[in-house]
């Protein structure tokens, strides 16, 4: 069956409530297109739980920072219908910009709490008011039952969790686990900015994090391990912007195993590729 792609909001909601009027269960899986395996892994998750699974793909500007990548940002729209063709995937939610944000929009959510824990926020300001925006609406436009997050952008999957929460949304959110290259390097559309020197040096992110933790797990000190953990980062040629142990559904800062669940979080630059991973102790 050819993929059906909708591009404005009426036609997304005919066919979602076809499906509700028949009793199917939705799961919407957000991206930005430029697909790979890890988002595979969230259309796989989503059809776990779900009869029906849309997948949407926008590259919303909302969430980039001026001087960020918007306009360099890989749009792959063709070859991204060709992997959703050939996964189970029931309509793809492909909206213009100016669907998304027409002329006169002017309403934004603003999220706390897990959005203002100094991690990606202290870097990238206004960030998560722009996937905030963009997740509340496309969950308002879709209503799915379940939406799927990636923990690769742990910070992120809090913050969507919290404000379905909060703003009473009748979606579940779905963590989906990392997935990553051979080496540990978790995917990401960004890696494909990094010379050939550069990819070698960028496994050792998700390598100081395991170390990381398998001594945290065992009762050493976080500060001397993250201490020592971002001085190796450092000596792969990185520049560090956080390495972090953090509550796991909180974010709050923590000092010791007690304090936990414990979630490791890092963000580090090679060059101007900047790369973001996360693992639990
Ligand atoms: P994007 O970067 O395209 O990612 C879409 C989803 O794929 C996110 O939930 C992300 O966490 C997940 N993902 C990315 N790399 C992954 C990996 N290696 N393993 C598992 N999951 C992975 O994140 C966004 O888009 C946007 O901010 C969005 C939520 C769509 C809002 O605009």
């Amino acid at each position: 069956m050819r993929l059906r792609v909708v591009h404005t909001v009426p036609a997304l909601r005919r066919s979602v409530a076809q499906w509700r009027a028949a009793g199917e269960p939705i799961a919407l899986v957000p991206t930005m297109g430029a697909l790979h395996a890890g988002h595979v892994a969230l259309v796989h998750a989503a059809k776990r739980r779900a009869r029906r699974v849309v997948v949407s793909i926008f590259v919303n500007p909302e969430q980039f920072a001026p001087e960020e990548d918007l306009d360099k940002y890989p749009r792959t729209f063709a070859a991204d219908l060709a992997t959703l063709g050939k996964l189970p995937v029931d309509l793809v939610w492909a909206p213009s910009t100016q669907v998304m944000y027409p002329p006169g929009f002017s309403t934004r959510v603003h999220p706390e709490g897990p959005a203002a824990a100094g991690l990606e926020d202290k870097f990238r300001p206004r960030f998560f008011s722009g996937v905030a925006t963009v997740c509340a609406k496309l969950l308002v436009q879709c209503m799915p039952d379940y939406a799927t997050f990636g923990e690769k952008d742990y910070q992120q999957l809090k913050v969507v969790s919290r404000m379905a929460k909060d703003l009473d949304l009748p979606t579940r959110i779905l963590a989906v686990s990392t997935v990553r290259e051979n080496d540990g390097l978790a995917l990401s559309s960004r890696n494909a900015y990094l010379s050939v020197s550069e990819r070698a040096s960028a496994s050792t992110l998700y390598r100081v994090l395991e170390q990381c933790a398998a001594e945290i797990a065992s009762g050493a000190s976080p500060a001397r391990v993250l201490d020592e953990g971002g001085a190796e980062i450092e000596r792969a040629g990185f520049v560090l912007d956080y390495l972090e142990a953090r509550h796991a559904e909180t974010l709050s800062r923590i000092s010791s195993l007690q304090d936990g669940p414990v979630r490791l979080l890092v963000a580090a630059r090679l060059d101007t590729t900047r790369l973001i991973d996360n693992v639990a102790v």
